[in-house]
């Protein structure tokens, strides 16, 4: 058995793992170490798996739950695998701004295993960004007075009509929010339930404003998280091959999936692994 290896991608976060089989069922022993490479370096990337469905899903579940998304359907065999597609004709991505997967539900996602099916020849990079990072590096000042702050969380702007989310692609079967989608307030700092390590927790994609103001009020300030929270020194960006799956923590990263490959198409697969209430 070739032993398992971590070869970080960047200073911030990431880091790819040769010597593991993702279509065996992995020992404990493996599973904890790919575990723990999950924990320090909260996106990990395995190149050139051969996954069937039930595999990719098998593998999921040892994180946890599967999640079946709200608004965009599944597979109609698999309704836990969201395919990410963008059709050459289609002008919008899925993804394509900076975002923790589903913090809009009460308990938000642990953590997205995407698979790669098809990539462009050039072109459709993902970002991620290090939300530890994003949280050491503010004053103490803005540390005390953010620690004491709640958010509030919804998918109403991204999957409204006008959502960047719910708009339509080619291959892509996304439902849009109707007046009744719900809030959610989630603190803004979180504290890993697995690391114990604080994290910023906002997003621009689906936080509208901090609880008890409205969101004129809220904006100067979310806009300067929504900056530092993604600034370069805090991200790490994957060239995809086919093959290759990701698997990401959305309790300590926001990531992006960047729409640089019109006339190209691309084809991914997505599991979702439930979390918990942050706190
Ligand atoms: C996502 O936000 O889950 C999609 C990321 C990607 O397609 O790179």
């Amino acid at each position: 058995m070739t032993a398992i290896a971590i070869h970080p991608i960047s200073g911030a976060l990431g880091a790819e793992i040769s010597g593991v089989d993702l279509s065996r069922e992995l020992s404990n022993g493996e599973f904890d170490a790919v575990h723990q490479a999950f924990l320090d370096h909260q996106v990990i990337f395995f190149r050139d798996q051969h996954l069937s469905h039930d595999q990719h899903k098998a593998f999921a579940r040892r994180f946890g739950t599967l999640n079946i998304h709200p608004y965009v359907k599944g597979m109609d065999a698999h309704p836990e695998i969201m395919q990410i597609i963008k059709e050459p004709d289609d002008r919008v991505n899925f993804g394509g701004g900076w975002h923790s997967d589903m913090s809009f539900l009460e308990e938000p996602a642990l953590g997205s295993l995407l698979y790669a099916k098809q990539v462009p020849p050039y072109g459709g990079d993902t970002l991620w960004a290090n939300q530890y990072l994003a949280y050491e590096t503010l004053s103490d000042g803005m540390k005390e007075m953010l620690g004491r702050l709640k958010a509030v969380h919804t998918a109403k702007g991204e999957y409204s009509e006008r959502g960047h989310s719910a708009q339509k692609r080619g291959a892509m079967d996304v439902k849009t929010a109707g007046d009744d989608v719900p809030s959610y307030e989630q603190p803004v700092v979180r504290t890993h339930p697995e690391t114990g390590r604080k994290a910023l927790y906002v997003n621009p994609a689906f936080t509208e404003k901090f609880v008890g103001m409205t969101r004129r009020e809220s904006l100067p300030l979310l806009n300067y998280l929504f900056d530092h929270c993604t600034q370069e020194g805090f991200t790490c960006r994957f060239r995809w091959s086919v093959n290759t799956l990701a698997f990401w923590d959305n309790r300590c990263t926001q990531h992006f999936a960047l729409n640089d490959y019109h006339g190209h198409r691309r084809h991914m697969e997505r599991v979702t692994v439930n979390g918990d209430k942050p706190f």
